[in-house]
């Protein structure tokens, strides 16, 4: 089976990371990891597993743009075909989303469209929803909107605390982002409007 080359974009500590490489998804290469972030435990993981580490520091340049660009730079040569960002925490600009377009995918901590942005899991607890989940979606440029591949639905039972539930948000996320990846690598995404029609 030929093999997309993935970039997988961290900031953190990968757990989802962890998730994909464990998974080995015949479909994909883990190409590189990109992180914009010195000193995190993601790194730790890539290097572990062999993966290439290309570490761009956010702080040393003066426009998000700049820092795409530096990444985009550093990244050309694995020849990727599908960009993860996996607890990546920066709002990426048209001309990173340009230069994948469709081809940019996202793990968050909710059913969006409920609790975009940061701090979902808080925010559904707040708010006392029965259920909450987690999304692997297209990235587009209004912040955790683009269309959606998979979801996965978590209760919350009235015991459950913000630690709690994020352990068992975060468990439903290492399950389908690896799934979404395999989709995607195995070319079974189509996108249809905003919405993206799967062939299983
Ligand atoms: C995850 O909860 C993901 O949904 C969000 O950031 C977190 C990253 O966690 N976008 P990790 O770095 O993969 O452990």
């Amino acid at each position: 089976m030929s093999k997309t080359n993935v970039a997988v974009f961290v900031s953190g500590s990968g757990t989802n990371l962890q998730a994909v490489i464990d998974s080995g998804i015949e479909s994909a290469n883990i190409a590189v990891v990109a992180c914009d972030t010195p000193g995190v435990m993601a790194i730790e993981r890539a290097r572990k597993h062999g993966i290439p580490v290309e570490l761009v520091d956010s702080r040393d340049f003066e426009s998000r743009e700049e820092f795409e660009r530096q990444i985009v730079a550093k990244i050309d040569r694995y020849d990727i075909g599908l960009v993860v960002l996996a607890g990546f925490m920066r709002i990426l600009t048209p001309y990173f989303l340009g230069r994948f377009a469709n081809r940019i995918i996202n793990i968050h901590p909710s059913l969006l469209p409920s609790f975009p942005g940061t701090n979902s899991v808080r925010q559904a607890l707040d708010y006392g929803v029965k259920q909450t989940g987690c999304t692997v979606h297209f990235v587009r440029e209004e912040v955790d909107a683009g269309p959606i591949i998979l979801q996965a639905v978590v209760p919350v039972t009235e015991e459950d605390t913000e630690e709690t539930l994020l352990e068992k948000v975060h468990a439903e996320e290492h399950r389908i982002l690896p799934e979404a990846i395999r989709l995607f690598c195995e070319g079974k995404l189509t996108l249809s409007g905003r919405k993206v029609l799967i062939s299983f």
